[in-house]
């Protein structure tokens, strides 16, 4: 298993969740972040503004998946998140020991795997 996290702008969350649950990717998290990359957080422009901070709000995006697709999560993160201009983000992709459905004490490949539609939505 793998975990995705992604740094990623506000406005790029909707179009990767909604892309994600369509290929079949319901399961993730989101947090608020705040961070700085390369510029130092010191200055960026993004769409006509100049902005003087120290660090700028960033959405984290934390995806736990099978490995074999890790591909076609990362193409869709890409595919939305990606302005050209600084401050686009970072993915990072780590491994993932264990994960473990508490409900019902699976574990392994079976946490990951979709739900009939009669189970209650979380
Ligand atoms: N090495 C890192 N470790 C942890 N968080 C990071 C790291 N790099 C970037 N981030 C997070 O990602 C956010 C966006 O980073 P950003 O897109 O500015 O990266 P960058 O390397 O400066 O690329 P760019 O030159 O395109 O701006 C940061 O605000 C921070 O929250
Ligand atoms: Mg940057």
């Amino acid at each position: 298993m793998k975990k995705i996290e992604a740094f990623i702008r506000h406005e790029a969350f909707e179009p990767i969740r909604a892309e994600l649950l369509d290929k079949g990717f319901p399961s993730l998290s989101i947090l608020e972040a705040k961070g700085s990359g390369r510029q130092k957080g010191i200055v960026e422009r993004y769409r006509g503004s100049t902005l003087t901070v120290n660090v700028r709000p960033k959405v984290k995006l934390e995806i736990v998946i099978e490995d074999k697709d890790k591909g076609v999560v990362v193409e869709t993160i890409l595919k939305h998140a990606r302005t050209g201009e600084v401050g686009d983000g970072k993915i990072f992709v780590l491994p993932v020991e264990e994960a473990i459905r508490i409900r019902t004490g699976e574990d392994g490949l079976e946490v990951l795997q979709l739900h009939g539609e009669s189970e209650m939505p979380s």
